[in-house]
């Protein structure tokens, strides 16, 4: 029997649960070359300003035992460049297309948002990055105060499609967080983006990235916390869809967030090392499922909760 992998985020439906994670995959087309992103859930492009972004200088990388840390810093060509140089490609592919975006101040968000309610219909969500430093804040995070995430999703809901809202694990009272977005409009939350890190050069003795800030860990080390994250906010709020990401390597670490509550699940890390990993992981998805006589995967949403 062939395995139902159709899951819903909100109003969205998709045809299978994997995305690409945002910031993981470009802004365009580029998996393509290695996979059918027709076949995926959706493909989550990198988070966007409503202006042109240079990002952090280099050293931006570092890899770390079970991971990766990055301070990429959201370079990025801007909405009005790939609303007409790269999303008209990427529809070409019969992707599901959602949109992210950032910025330093609210009222970024709220422009970025404004360009997008442009898009084609085939962009069927918006992510609001609120986990990515801002000025404002002096370096904080939206996602790291109720307050902060409140304004960011309000500020998007310009752009007349659904919220998704991407929230950091490095908070004290997620599920606090989670509550502020679906107050202010999220249709679901995508939980986690990266984890606070640092690594330091003994050499050198200074912090390996530049800027000395650190940076963000993503990859199998914050699995767990991904798990966790996920299953604290779907308990606290049950009606509240949830994307899961972190870490996710194997058809099995996409099972595990789903039964913690995740409707859908993103891959970021994985697709470095190697670019058919999303294909790979929901075929080792789908196989699980038929082994274990799961002819949905809708099933498995929030199956570890009593
Ligand atoms: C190099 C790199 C760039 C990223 N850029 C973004 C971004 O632009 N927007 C965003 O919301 N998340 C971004 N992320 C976070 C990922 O989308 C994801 O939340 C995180 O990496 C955890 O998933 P993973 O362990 O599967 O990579 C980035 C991650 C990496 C490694």
């Amino acid at each position: 029997m062939p395995v139902d992998l159709r899951t819903r985020v909100g109003t969205v439906g998709l045809r299978a649960p994997l995305m690409t994670a945002s910031g993981t995959s470009g802004h365009g087309d580029e998996l393509g070359a290695y996979l059918d992103l027709a076949a995926l859930g959706a493909v989550v492009v990198k988070s966007m300003r409503h202006e042109p972004w240079p990002g952090n200088p280099p050293p931006r990388i570092a890899t770390t035992p079970g991971g990766m840390l990055n301070s990429v810093g959201l370079q990025g060509r801007g909405v009005e460049h790939w609303l007409a140089e790269e999303l008209p490609s990427l529809l070409a592919t019969g992707a599901t297309v959602v949109a992210s975006i950032w910025g330093t101040e609210v009222a970024d968000y709220e422009r970025a948002a404004t360009m997008l309610a442009a898009a084609p219909a085939g962009v069927v969500a918006v992510e609001v990055n609120a986990s990515c430093p801002n000025h404002h804040q002096r370096g904080d995070m939206f996602a790291h105060s109720a307050e902060g995430v409140r304004a960011v999703t309000e500020a998007a809901a310009a752009a007349g499609r659904p919220r998704w809202v991407k929230l950091s694990p490095n908070v004290t009272d997620l599920p606090a967080m989670a509550a502020a977005a679906q107050a202010a409009g999220a249709e679901a939350v995508t939980l986690v983006n990266t984890v606070m890190g640092m690594v330091i050069d003994l050499e050198a003795r200074r912090p390996v990235l530049a800027g000395g800030r650190g940076g963000g860990l993503s990859g199998p080390a914050i699995h767990p916390v991904a798990v966790r994250a996920v299953y604290d906010v779907h308990a606290a709020l049950p009606e509240l869809p949830i994307v899961g990401v972190g870490g996710v390597a194997g058809g099995a670490d996409a099972v595990e967030l789903l039964l913690a509550g995740a409707s859908a699940v993103q891959v970021g890390t994985a697709s470095f090392a190697d670019p058919r990993a999303i294909a790979r992981i929901q075929a080792e998805l789908e196989l699980w499922c038929s082994r274990h006589g799961v002819g949905a995967v809708s099933e498995l949403i929030g199956g570890a909760h009593a």
